[in-house]
């Protein structure tokens, strides 16, 4: 089946009890067993849920995994992968991630007697230099968020595999309609679902998508014990979201390789990082392993006062956290999504103060390319 075929119908079949078309919300704690130690598959919400399995199972058809788990936001659902290890281990995280995923690391993980080595993960070497007898995991984003820096997967499962560590790859700035690392030989994806997937800027929730069988039960067991889970109105909606996620993504894609043409010509804006733009260094892995370059560009606009004449001067696009809805976003990672980040650590990541990141949505183009116009004009020559 072709990607948009499975995104409106994998697991998404008309309801067994009513034959309704559209999943329903089985919003219910618990089910009627019909008689003791005998039930019809559901027993409490938070292990089971029809709304939730749909959504899992379109997950898992989506991203080609054999099991999907459902969350109530990204990093409960990062947080559920790193209930695979224990203290001792060790892990080796690209340096530039998302802010919440670097301090969920750093301030909440370390605490548990696990060490992480942050690198740049672009460069395969560096992971193969912070390579211990201890280490268990390797978690890589890519495109990172915000600088855009794409990693080389293949090459990063040569190494887990040459040393049986577990490949995690955040997916949420591609979306599986333009990346899926599973297919690529990774054995975890994770997801914010709050972006690309539900699209719509109306969700909180996370997936973990898992390749390896002994992956899937532990996850579901630790889904379980922990339950974080993401409740029946938000699997409905993220469903509804994932069934126009092919021509969202399109879109997306077509508008953010538009607005990155327009912003790399500009006599304003200093650097441009897109890895549809043929100088990014990571532009011919992108081209092998994606399947678009997507919506997501960061433009260093040298100053924090140009970065804020830029932002306040926008109109269509909204200054705001998030990415990856309809409605175009922008916003200043170092004192909004990466202000978690230490301030040496982001200057060496490139994540200067001057950084803007725009998150593309699907409105007409025109539309925004006078937008960024805009922008650029309300900066001081
Ligand atoms: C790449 C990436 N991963 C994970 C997350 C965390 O997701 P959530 O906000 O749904 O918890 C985000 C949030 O911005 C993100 O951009």
């Amino acid at each position: 089946m072709g990607f948009s075929t499975d995104a409106i119908h994998a697991g998404q079949e008309p309801d067994p009890a009513t034959g309704a078309v559209s999943v329903p919300i089985y919003q219910t704690s618990t089910y009627a067993q019909t008689e003791l130690g005998r039930d019809k598959g559901f027993d409490y919400a938070r292990s089971i849920n029809p709304t939730r399995l749909a959504l899992e199972r379109s997950l898992a058809a989506l991203e080609g995994g054999k099991s999907a788990f459902a969350f109530s936001s990204g990093m409960a659902a990062i947080t559920t992968v790193m209930m695979l290890l224990k203290a001792g281990d060790h892990v080796i995280s690209s340096a530039n991630t998302y802010g919440g995923t670097y301090r969920l690391f750093v301030h909440i993980f370390q605490q548990f007697g696990i060490s992480f080595s942050f690198v740049d993960t672009s460069r395969t070497e560096q992971i193969r230099h912070a390579l211990r007898p201890e280490t268990r995991l390797v978690y890589v984003e890519t495109p990172t968020n915000p600088m855009m820096e794409i990693t080389d997967l293949e090459a990063v499962v040569v190494i887990c595999r040459e040393r049986n560590l577990i490949s995690v790859c955040d997916n949420t700035f591609m979306s599986p309609f333009l990346q899926r690392p599973l297919a690529l030989g990774f054995d975890i994806v994770v997801h914010s679902t709050t972006k690309f997937i539900n699209g719509h800027s109306d969700s909180v929730g996370g997936a973990i998508i898992t390749a390896r069988p002994e992956h899937g039960e532990r996850i579901g067991f630790a889904q379980n014990s922990a339950g974080a889970i993401l409740g029946p109105m938000d699997s409905f909606l993220v469903l509804r979201g994932i069934k126009t996620l092919g021509v969202r993504m399109q879109r997306h894609d077509a508008n953010g390789r538009a607005l990155a043409a327009l912003l790399a010509d500009h006599p304003r804006v200093g650097q441009v990082y897109y890895p549809g733009l043929p100088d990014h260094p990571g532009h011919e892995i992108a081209v092998r392993q994606m399947d678009g370059f997507g919506a997501m560009i960061a433009l260093d606009l040298g100053s924090l006062e140009a970065a804020r004449a830029f932002l306040n001067g926008l109109r269509i696009f909204t200054l705001a956290e998030s990415l990856g809805g309809v409605e175009s976003l922008a916003c200043h990672p170092a004192s909004m999504t990466h202000a978690a980040v230490p301030q040496e650590d982001r200057q060496r990541m490139g994540l200067t103060d001057g950084l803007a990141r725009l998150s593309v949505g699907i409105e007409d183009l025109e539309d925004l390319e006078e937008d960024v116009e805009r922008g650029l004009a309300a900066m001081k020559s």
